[in-house]
Protein backbone atom coordinates (compact mmCIF):
# COMPACT_ATOMS: atom_id res chain seq x y z
CA UNK A 1 0.00 0.00 0.00
CA UNK A 2 1.76 3.30 -1.14
CA UNK A 3 2.22 6.01 1.33
CA UNK A 4 3.31 9.53 0.81
CA UNK A 5 6.16 10.92 3.03
CA UNK A 6 6.57 14.54 3.14
CA UNK A 7 9.41 16.52 5.72
CA UNK A 8 7.44 19.99 5.74
CA UNK A 9 9.28 23.22 6.22
CA UNK A 10 10.29 24.05 2.59
CA UNK A 11 8.69 27.40 0.81
CA UNK A 12 7.44 26.07 -2.63
CA UNK A 13 8.43 28.09 -5.45
CA UNK A 14 8.56 27.42 -9.37
CA UNK A 15 6.02 26.30 -11.80
CA UNK A 16 3.99 23.72 -12.23
CA UNK A 17 1.60 22.94 -15.38
CA UNK A 18 -1.71 21.54 -14.45
CA UNK A 19 -2.84 18.60 -15.76
CA UNK A 20 -6.49 17.79 -17.45
CA UNK A 21 -9.55 17.66 -15.87
CA UNK A 22 -10.46 14.31 -13.95
CA UNK A 23 -13.69 15.08 -13.85
CA UNK A 24 -13.95 16.43 -17.28
CA UNK A 25 -12.33 13.39 -19.03
CA UNK A 26 -14.25 10.71 -17.14
CA UNK A 27 -17.60 12.03 -18.26
CA UNK A 28 -16.03 13.12 -21.91
CA UNK A 29 -15.32 9.07 -22.04
CA UNK A 30 -18.70 8.41 -21.16
CA UNK A 31 -19.84 10.77 -24.27
CA UNK A 32 -17.91 8.38 -26.64
CA UNK A 33 -20.33 5.84 -26.17
CA UNK A 34 -22.74 8.17 -27.74
CA UNK A 35 -20.97 7.18 -31.51
CA UNK A 36 -19.73 4.27 -33.76
CA UNK A 37 -16.94 6.71 -34.48
CA UNK A 38 -13.51 6.63 -32.76
CA UNK A 39 -13.07 9.86 -30.34
CA UNK A 40 -10.00 10.95 -29.30
CA UNK A 41 -9.20 13.19 -26.15
CA UNK A 42 -5.78 14.74 -24.91
CA UNK A 43 -4.16 16.42 -22.42
CA UNK A 44 -5.93 13.23 -19.99
CA UNK A 45 -4.55 12.73 -16.97
CA UNK A 46 -2.64 9.44 -15.60
CA UNK A 47 -4.57 8.69 -12.49
CA UNK A 48 -6.90 5.69 -11.08
CA UNK A 49 -10.67 7.18 -12.06
CA UNK A 50 -9.42 7.40 -15.59
CA UNK A 51 -8.02 3.97 -15.36
CA UNK A 52 -10.93 2.74 -14.34
CA UNK A 53 -13.42 4.23 -16.90
CA UNK A 54 -11.30 2.41 -19.43
CA UNK A 55 -12.21 -0.97 -17.40
CA UNK A 56 -15.42 0.05 -17.61
CA UNK A 57 -15.86 1.13 -21.55
CA UNK A 58 -13.94 -2.41 -22.10
CA UNK A 59 -16.35 -4.29 -20.18
CA UNK A 60 -19.12 -2.69 -22.67
CA UNK A 61 -17.38 -3.79 -25.52
CA UNK A 62 -15.82 -0.26 -26.11
CA UNK A 63 -11.53 -0.63 -25.89
CA UNK A 64 -9.38 2.35 -25.63
CA UNK A 65 -5.74 3.00 -25.46
CA UNK A 66 -3.26 5.72 -25.01
CA UNK A 67 -1.25 6.78 -27.68
CA UNK A 68 1.91 5.77 -28.48
CA UNK A 69 3.44 8.91 -29.08
CA UNK A 70 1.87 10.93 -26.28
CA UNK A 71 1.32 9.32 -23.32
CA UNK A 72 -2.04 11.89 -22.12
CA UNK A 73 -3.75 10.96 -25.71
CA UNK A 74 -6.62 8.42 -25.20
CA UNK A 75 -7.92 7.02 -28.58
CA UNK A 76 -11.65 5.22 -27.69
CA UNK A 77 -12.62 2.93 -30.53
CA UNK A 78 -15.21 3.24 -32.75
CA UNK A 79 -17.21 0.77 -33.53
CA UNK A 80 -15.58 -0.11 -36.33
CA UNK A 81 -17.68 -1.62 -39.76
CA UNK A 82 -18.63 -4.39 -38.27
CA UNK A 83 -20.30 -2.75 -35.61
CA UNK A 84 -18.91 -4.50 -32.86
CA UNK A 85 -21.60 -4.76 -30.28
CA UNK A 86 -21.74 -2.90 -27.02
CA UNK A 87 -22.54 -4.68 -24.07
CA UNK A 88 -24.63 -2.59 -22.11
CA UNK A 89 -23.99 -3.32 -18.27
CA UNK A 90 -21.55 -2.13 -16.30
CA UNK A 91 -20.10 -4.82 -13.57
CA UNK A 92 -20.75 -4.05 -10.18
CA UNK A 93 -16.61 -4.46 -9.27
CA UNK A 94 -15.74 -1.45 -11.29
CA UNK A 95 -19.12 0.82 -10.47
CA UNK A 96 -18.25 0.21 -6.83
CA UNK A 97 -14.95 1.88 -7.47
CA UNK A 98 -16.17 4.74 -8.94
CA UNK A 99 -19.39 6.72 -8.60
CA UNK A 100 -18.47 8.61 -11.89
CA UNK A 101 -19.43 5.00 -13.71
CA UNK A 102 -23.43 5.90 -13.36
CA UNK A 103 -22.04 8.47 -16.06
CA UNK A 104 -22.65 5.62 -19.08
CA UNK A 105 -26.02 4.96 -18.29
CA UNK A 106 -27.34 7.99 -20.13
CA UNK A 107 -25.53 7.21 -23.23
CA UNK A 108 -26.10 3.29 -23.32
CA UNK A 109 -29.44 4.15 -22.83
CA UNK A 110 -29.88 6.47 -26.14
CA UNK A 111 -27.44 4.09 -28.32
CA UNK A 112 -29.03 0.44 -27.27
CA UNK A 113 -32.33 1.55 -25.78
CA UNK A 114 -30.82 -0.39 -22.09
CA UNK A 115 -28.50 0.25 -19.85
CA UNK A 116 -27.76 -2.04 -16.86
CA UNK A 117 -25.21 -0.11 -14.13
CA UNK A 118 -24.61 -0.97 -10.38
CA UNK A 119 -25.91 1.22 -8.53
CA UNK A 120 -23.21 3.16 -6.86
CA UNK A 121 -22.81 2.97 -3.54
CA UNK A 122 -22.74 5.98 -1.04
CA UNK A 123 -18.53 6.78 -0.06
CA UNK A 124 -16.80 8.49 2.15
CA UNK A 125 -18.03 12.05 1.49
CA UNK A 126 -22.13 11.12 1.69
CA UNK A 127 -25.11 8.64 0.63
CA UNK A 128 -25.43 10.47 -2.68
CA UNK A 129 -28.27 9.30 -4.10
CA UNK A 130 -28.64 9.18 -8.41
CA UNK A 131 -32.65 9.68 -7.86
CA UNK A 132 -32.19 12.97 -9.86
CA UNK A 133 -30.63 11.48 -12.61
CA UNK A 134 -33.35 8.15 -12.56
CA UNK A 135 -36.02 11.28 -12.39
CA UNK A 136 -34.15 12.74 -15.72
CA UNK A 137 -33.80 9.86 -17.79
CA UNK A 138 -37.71 9.02 -16.63
CA UNK A 139 -38.75 12.10 -18.05
CA UNK A 140 -37.39 11.02 -21.57
CA UNK A 141 -39.30 7.77 -21.48
CA UNK A 142 -37.22 5.40 -19.56
CA UNK A 143 -38.60 2.77 -17.72
CA UNK A 144 -36.26 2.15 -14.66
CA UNK A 145 -36.41 -0.76 -12.34
CA UNK A 146 -33.97 -1.83 -9.75
CA UNK A 147 -32.93 -6.09 -10.10
CA UNK A 148 -30.49 -6.93 -7.84
CA UNK A 149 -28.62 -4.16 -7.01
CA UNK A 150 -28.32 -2.86 -10.40
CA UNK A 151 -30.04 0.53 -12.22
CA UNK A 152 -31.93 -0.80 -15.53
CA UNK A 153 -33.06 1.72 -17.87
CA UNK A 154 -35.08 0.79 -20.94
CA UNK A 155 -36.85 2.83 -23.48
CA UNK A 156 -37.77 1.68 -27.32
CA UNK A 157 -36.93 5.28 -27.80
CA UNK A 158 -36.20 8.46 -26.23
CA UNK A 159 -38.60 12.05 -26.34
CA UNK A 160 -37.22 15.12 -25.39
CA UNK A 161 -38.89 16.56 -22.67
CA UNK A 162 -39.02 19.06 -19.58
CA UNK A 163 -36.56 17.96 -16.60
CA UNK A 164 -36.01 19.95 -13.63
CA UNK A 165 -34.03 18.57 -11.19
CA UNK A 166 -34.89 19.22 -7.45
CA UNK A 167 -30.90 19.48 -6.66
CA UNK A 168 -28.22 20.44 -8.62
CA UNK A 169 -26.61 17.51 -9.87
CA UNK A 170 -22.96 17.99 -11.73
CA UNK A 171 -23.38 14.59 -12.93
CA UNK A 172 -27.24 14.27 -13.13
CA UNK A 173 -26.63 16.62 -15.55
CA UNK A 174 -24.01 15.50 -17.50
CA UNK A 175 -26.32 12.24 -17.45
CA UNK A 176 -29.52 13.61 -19.32
CA UNK A 177 -27.77 15.69 -21.33
CA UNK A 178 -25.96 13.31 -22.94
CA UNK A 179 -29.14 11.05 -23.40
CA UNK A 180 -31.10 13.82 -24.54
CA UNK A 181 -28.73 14.44 -27.69
CA UNK A 182 -30.22 11.56 -29.40
CA UNK A 183 -34.01 11.93 -28.03
CA UNK A 184 -36.77 12.76 -30.18
CA UNK A 185 -37.33 16.71 -30.07
CA UNK A 186 -36.42 18.98 -27.21
CA UNK A 187 -34.96 18.66 -23.99
CA UNK A 188 -35.20 21.36 -21.48
CA UNK A 189 -33.07 21.44 -18.44
CA UNK A 190 -33.77 23.50 -15.55
CA UNK A 191 -31.47 24.07 -12.25
CA UNK A 192 -28.92 22.22 -14.30
CA UNK A 193 -24.98 22.33 -12.58
CA UNK A 194 -23.32 25.08 -14.34
CA UNK A 195 -19.41 23.79 -13.52
CA UNK A 196 -17.22 23.90 -15.81
CA UNK A 197 -16.99 20.25 -16.64
CA UNK A 198 -20.95 20.66 -17.33
CA UNK A 199 -20.12 23.27 -20.55
CA UNK A 200 -17.04 21.10 -21.47
CA UNK A 201 -19.10 18.16 -21.83
CA UNK A 202 -21.50 20.34 -23.89
CA UNK A 203 -18.37 21.60 -25.93
CA UNK A 204 -17.65 18.13 -27.01
CA UNK A 205 -21.14 16.89 -27.67
CA UNK A 206 -21.89 19.77 -30.27
CA UNK A 207 -18.14 19.25 -31.67
CA UNK A 208 -19.57 15.24 -31.81
CA UNK A 209 -22.95 17.14 -33.48
CA UNK A 210 -24.98 17.20 -31.29
CA UNK A 211 -27.61 20.39 -30.69
CA UNK A 212 -26.88 21.58 -26.98
CA UNK A 213 -26.98 25.18 -25.53
CA UNK A 214 -26.67 26.83 -22.42
CA UNK A 215 -24.65 24.85 -20.84
CA UNK A 216 -22.60 26.70 -18.02
CA UNK A 217 -26.04 28.76 -17.48
CA UNK A 218 -29.02 26.88 -15.07
CA UNK A 219 -31.45 26.32 -18.18
CA UNK A 220 -29.84 23.84 -21.02
CA UNK A 221 -31.57 23.05 -24.18
CA UNK A 222 -31.19 19.98 -26.05
CA UNK A 223 -32.43 18.91 -29.69
CA UNK A 224 -32.01 15.31 -29.85
CA UNK A 225 -30.14 14.65 -33.55
CA UNK A 226 -30.55 11.16 -35.29
CA UNK A 227 -26.46 10.31 -34.39
CA UNK A 228 -23.75 12.27 -33.67
CA UNK A 229 -19.82 11.72 -35.39
CA UNK A 230 -16.34 10.70 -33.53
CA UNK A 231 -13.88 14.20 -32.69
CA UNK A 232 -11.03 14.85 -30.86
CA UNK A 233 -10.47 17.12 -27.64
CA UNK A 234 -7.65 18.79 -25.89
CA UNK A 235 -9.19 18.69 -22.16
CA UNK A 236 -9.30 21.60 -20.32
CA UNK A 237 -6.76 22.05 -17.07
CA UNK A 238 -8.20 20.77 -13.72
CA UNK A 239 -9.26 23.78 -11.95
CA UNK A 240 -9.40 21.59 -8.53
CA UNK A 241 -5.85 20.62 -9.41
CA UNK A 242 -4.89 24.18 -9.51
CA UNK A 243 -6.55 25.45 -6.47
CA UNK A 244 -4.62 22.35 -4.56
CA UNK A 245 -1.19 23.50 -6.21
CA UNK A 246 -2.01 27.19 -5.62
CA UNK A 247 -2.57 26.37 -1.62
CA UNK A 248 0.42 24.71 -1.49
CA UNK A 249 2.66 27.67 -2.06
CA UNK A 250 0.54 29.36 0.23
CA UNK A 251 0.53 27.32 2.99
CA UNK A 252 4.22 26.94 2.63
CA UNK A 253 4.86 31.14 2.26
CA UNK A 254 5.56 30.80 -0.72
CA UNK A 255 5.11 31.57 -4.55
CA UNK A 256 3.68 29.04 -7.40
CA UNK A 257 2.66 29.40 -10.65
CA UNK A 258 0.45 27.20 -12.42
CA UNK A 259 -0.01 26.96 -16.28
CA UNK A 260 -2.12 25.54 -18.66
CA UNK A 261 -4.97 26.82 -17.07
CA UNK A 262 -7.97 29.67 -18.06
CA UNK A 263 -8.44 31.43 -14.53
CA UNK A 264 -11.68 32.11 -14.99
CA UNK A 265 -13.11 28.40 -14.27
CA UNK A 266 -11.70 28.97 -10.63
CA UNK A 267 -13.47 32.76 -9.46
CA UNK A 268 -14.62 31.83 -6.62
CA UNK A 269 -11.51 29.66 -4.93
CA UNK A 270 -9.06 32.68 -6.10
CA UNK A 271 -11.43 34.91 -4.54
CA UNK A 272 -11.65 33.28 -1.32
CA UNK A 273 -7.47 32.44 -1.60
CA UNK A 274 -7.24 36.83 -1.92
CA UNK A 275 -9.27 37.14 0.88
CA UNK A 276 -6.95 35.47 3.51
CA UNK A 277 -4.41 37.87 2.40
CA UNK A 278 -2.63 36.02 -0.58
CA UNK A 279 -1.12 37.78 -3.49
CA UNK A 280 -2.82 36.67 -6.97
CA UNK A 281 -1.59 37.64 -10.14
CA UNK A 282 -4.01 36.04 -13.19
CA UNK A 283 -2.32 35.64 -16.57
CA UNK A 284 -3.74 34.54 -19.82
CA UNK A 285 -3.27 30.77 -18.94
CA UNK A 286 -1.84 30.75 -15.59
CA UNK A 287 -2.38 31.92 -12.05
CA UNK A 288 0.96 32.89 -9.54
CA UNK A 289 0.03 33.00 -5.94
CA UNK A 290 1.92 34.61 -3.46
CA UNK A 291 1.75 34.03 0.32
CA UNK A 292 1.12 37.14 2.52
CA UNK A 293 2.62 35.65 5.46
CA UNK A 294 0.35 33.55 7.32
CA UNK A 295 -2.57 34.93 5.75
CA UNK A 296 -5.76 35.41 8.44
CA UNK A 297 -9.01 33.86 8.63
CA UNK A 298 -12.02 33.88 6.63
CA UNK A 299 -15.55 32.75 6.54
CA UNK A 300 -16.07 29.42 3.82
CA UNK A 301 -19.23 28.57 2.58
CA UNK A 302 -19.20 25.64 -0.25
CA UNK A 303 -22.03 25.24 -3.41
CA UNK A 304 -22.30 24.54 -6.87
CA UNK A 305 -20.32 26.58 -9.71
CA UNK A 306 -20.08 29.58 -9.52
CA UNK A 307 -19.70 29.33 -5.96
CA UNK A 308 -16.70 28.04 -3.53
CA UNK A 309 -16.50 24.50 -4.93
CA UNK A 310 -16.95 21.70 -2.56
CA UNK A 311 -13.81 19.45 -3.62
CA UNK A 312 -11.66 22.41 -2.40
CA UNK A 313 -12.57 22.76 0.84
CA UNK A 314 -10.39 20.73 2.87
CA UNK A 315 -7.77 22.04 0.97
CA UNK A 316 -8.82 25.72 2.22
CA UNK A 317 -8.79 24.15 5.73
CA UNK A 318 -5.30 23.09 5.78
CA UNK A 319 -4.62 26.86 4.77
CA UNK A 320 -6.91 28.01 7.36
CA UNK A 321 -5.35 25.90 10.35
CA UNK A 322 -2.14 27.91 10.02
CA UNK A 323 -3.62 31.40 9.04
CA UNK A 324 -3.85 34.01 11.80
CA UNK A 325 -6.95 34.12 14.00
CA UNK A 326 -10.32 32.42 13.36
CA UNK A 327 -12.56 30.87 10.17
CA UNK A 328 -15.60 29.35 9.85
CA UNK A 329 -15.95 26.34 6.88
CA UNK A 330 -19.75 25.18 6.08
CA UNK A 331 -20.70 22.50 3.52
CA UNK A 332 -23.48 22.60 2.23
CA UNK A 333 -22.64 20.26 -0.84
CA UNK A 334 -22.38 16.31 0.57
CA UNK A 335 -23.32 15.77 4.39
CA UNK A 336 -20.29 14.04 5.47
CA UNK A 337 -16.85 15.79 4.12
CA UNK A 338 -14.97 16.61 7.50
CA UNK A 339 -13.27 13.30 7.28
CA UNK A 340 -9.94 15.17 7.41
CA UNK A 341 -11.14 17.17 10.32
CA UNK A 342 -9.64 14.47 12.67
CA UNK A 343 -6.67 13.60 10.59
CA UNK A 344 -5.59 17.70 10.86
CA UNK A 345 -6.12 17.38 14.57
CA UNK A 346 -3.72 14.90 14.84
CA UNK A 347 -1.13 17.26 12.88
CA UNK A 348 -2.12 20.10 15.70
CA UNK A 349 -4.77 21.77 14.11
CA UNK A 350 -7.34 23.70 16.50
CA UNK A 351 -10.43 22.71 14.79
CA UNK A 352 -14.28 21.38 15.84
CA UNK A 353 -17.18 20.47 13.74
CA UNK A 354 -20.67 21.43 14.54
CA UNK A 355 -23.05 19.96 12.18
CA UNK A 356 -22.05 21.23 8.35
CA UNK A 357 -19.74 23.73 9.95
CA UNK A 358 -16.04 23.80 10.97
CA UNK A 359 -14.74 26.27 13.03
CA UNK A 360 -10.67 26.61 12.77
CA UNK A 361 -8.59 28.81 14.71
CA UNK A 362 -4.92 29.34 13.42
CA UNK A 363 -2.23 27.97 15.21
CA UNK A 364 1.27 28.72 15.68
CA UNK A 365 2.32 25.60 14.20
CA UNK A 366 1.72 22.06 12.84
CA UNK A 367 3.81 19.13 13.64
CA UNK A 368 4.20 15.96 11.52
CA UNK A 369 2.87 13.07 12.37
CA UNK A 370 0.89 9.57 10.51
CA UNK A 371 -2.40 10.47 8.55
CA UNK A 372 -4.51 8.90 7.22
CA UNK A 373 -6.11 9.55 4.07
CA UNK A 374 -9.83 8.80 3.59
CA UNK A 375 -11.28 10.40 0.46
CA UNK A 376 -9.48 12.32 -2.29
CA UNK A 377 -9.50 15.87 -0.98
CA UNK A 378 -9.04 15.18 2.28
CA UNK A 379 -5.61 13.19 1.31
CA UNK A 380 -4.53 16.40 -0.85
CA UNK A 381 -5.56 18.62 2.40
CA UNK A 382 -3.65 16.37 4.68
CA UNK A 383 -0.85 16.36 2.12
CA UNK A 384 -0.67 20.15 2.10
CA UNK A 385 -0.66 20.19 5.93
CA UNK A 386 2.41 18.17 5.70
CA UNK A 387 4.33 20.85 3.69
CA UNK A 388 3.90 23.41 6.35
CA UNK A 389 4.26 20.80 9.28
CA UNK A 390 7.58 20.79 11.47
CA UNK A 391 9.27 16.92 10.79
CA UNK A 392 7.98 14.02 9.00
CA UNK A 393 4.47 13.44 8.00
CA UNK A 394 3.38 10.52 6.38
CA UNK A 395 0.14 10.18 3.85
CA UNK A 396 -1.32 6.55 4.23
CA UNK A 397 -3.69 5.25 1.68
CA UNK A 398 -2.84 7.49 -0.70
CA UNK A 399 -4.23 5.18 -3.81
CA UNK A 400 -7.12 8.06 -2.53
CA UNK A 401 -4.98 11.10 -4.07
CA UNK A 402 -3.95 9.04 -6.85
CA UNK A 403 -7.51 8.77 -8.04
CA UNK A 404 -7.27 12.35 -9.20
CA UNK A 405 -4.12 13.44 -9.28
CA UNK A 406 -1.27 12.25 -11.59
CA UNK A 407 2.05 12.25 -9.87
CA UNK A 408 1.29 14.89 -6.98
CA UNK A 409 4.47 14.19 -5.00
CA UNK A 410 6.64 15.17 -8.77
CA UNK A 411 4.77 18.20 -9.51
CA UNK A 412 5.56 19.24 -5.86
CA UNK A 413 8.88 18.23 -5.62
CA UNK A 414 9.60 19.54 -8.84
CA UNK A 415 8.42 23.09 -6.62
CA UNK A 416 11.15 22.31 -3.72
CA UNK A 417 8.98 20.47 -1.13
CA UNK A 418 10.83 17.34 0.57
CA UNK A 419 8.67 14.51 -0.37
CA UNK A 420 9.49 10.74 -1.39
CA UNK A 421 6.52 7.96 -2.11
CA UNK A 422 7.51 4.62 -0.86
CA UNK A 423 5.95 1.69 -1.90
C1 LIG B 1 -19.33 15.69 -9.09
O1 LIG B 1 -19.93 14.64 -8.35
C2 LIG B 1 -17.83 15.51 -8.94
N1 LIG B 1 -17.45 14.19 -9.47
C3 LIG B 1 -17.43 15.60 -7.46
O2 LIG B 1 -16.00 15.53 -7.41
C4 LIG B 1 -17.88 16.96 -6.92
O3 LIG B 1 -17.57 17.02 -5.54
C5 LIG B 1 -19.39 17.12 -7.14
O4 LIG B 1 -19.70 16.97 -8.54
C6 LIG B 1 -19.89 18.49 -6.69
O5 LIG B 1 -19.20 19.48 -7.37
C7 LIG B 1 -17.40 13.98 -10.80
O6 LIG B 1 -17.71 14.84 -11.60
C8 LIG B 1 -16.93 12.62 -11.24
P1 LIG B 1 -23.48 16.05 -7.42
P2 LIG B 1 -21.51 14.39 -8.48
O7 LIG B 1 -24.43 15.12 -8.09
O8 LIG B 1 -22.01 14.83 -9.78
C9 LIG B 1 -26.80 15.07 -4.22
C10 LIG B 1 -13.94 14.78 -6.66
O9 LIG B 1 -13.37 14.92 -5.58
N2 LIG B 1 -27.45 14.26 -5.25
O10 LIG B 1 -23.32 17.41 -7.98
O11 LIG B 1 -21.77 12.99 -8.04
C11 LIG B 1 -25.47 14.50 -3.76
O12 LIG B 1 -25.68 13.55 -2.76
C12 LIG B 1 -15.41 14.43 -6.71
O13 LIG B 1 -13.39 14.93 -7.78
C13 LIG B 1 -28.71 13.74 -5.00
O14 LIG B 1 -29.28 13.93 -3.92
O15 LIG B 1 -22.05 15.36 -7.36
C14 LIG B 1 -24.75 15.73 -3.24
O16 LIG B 1 -25.17 15.96 -1.91
C15 LIG B 1 -15.96 14.20 -5.31
N3 LIG B 1 -29.33 13.00 -5.97
C16 LIG B 1 -25.27 16.85 -4.15
O17 LIG B 1 -26.44 16.33 -4.79
C17 LIG B 1 -28.75 12.76 -7.19
O18 LIG B 1 -29.36 12.09 -8.04
C18 LIG B 1 -24.31 17.27 -5.25
O19 LIG B 1 -23.85 16.10 -5.87
C19 LIG B 1 -27.46 13.31 -7.43
C20 LIG B 1 -26.85 14.06 -6.46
Amino acid sequence: MDRIIVRGGNRLEGSVRASGSKNATLALMAAALLTDDEVVLRNVPRVRDVATMRQILAALGVPSDWEPDDEHALRIAGRGDRGRPIHPEAPYDLVRQMRASFLVLGPLLARCGIGRVSEPGGCAIGVRPVDQHLKGLEALGAKIRLDHGYVEATASHLEGARVNFDITTVNGTQNVMMAATLARGRTEIENAAREPEVTELATVLNAMGADVRGAGSDHIEIDGVASLHGTEHDVWADRIEVGTLLAAGMITGGSVSVTGVAPALLDATLEKLRETGAGIDVQADAVTVRAGGRGHGVKAVTAPYPGFPTDMQAQLMAVLALADGSSTITETVFEHRFMHVPELVRLGADITVDGRTAHVRGVGALSGAPVMATDLRASAGLLLAGLAADGETVVNRVYHIDRGYERIEEKLRRLGADIRREG
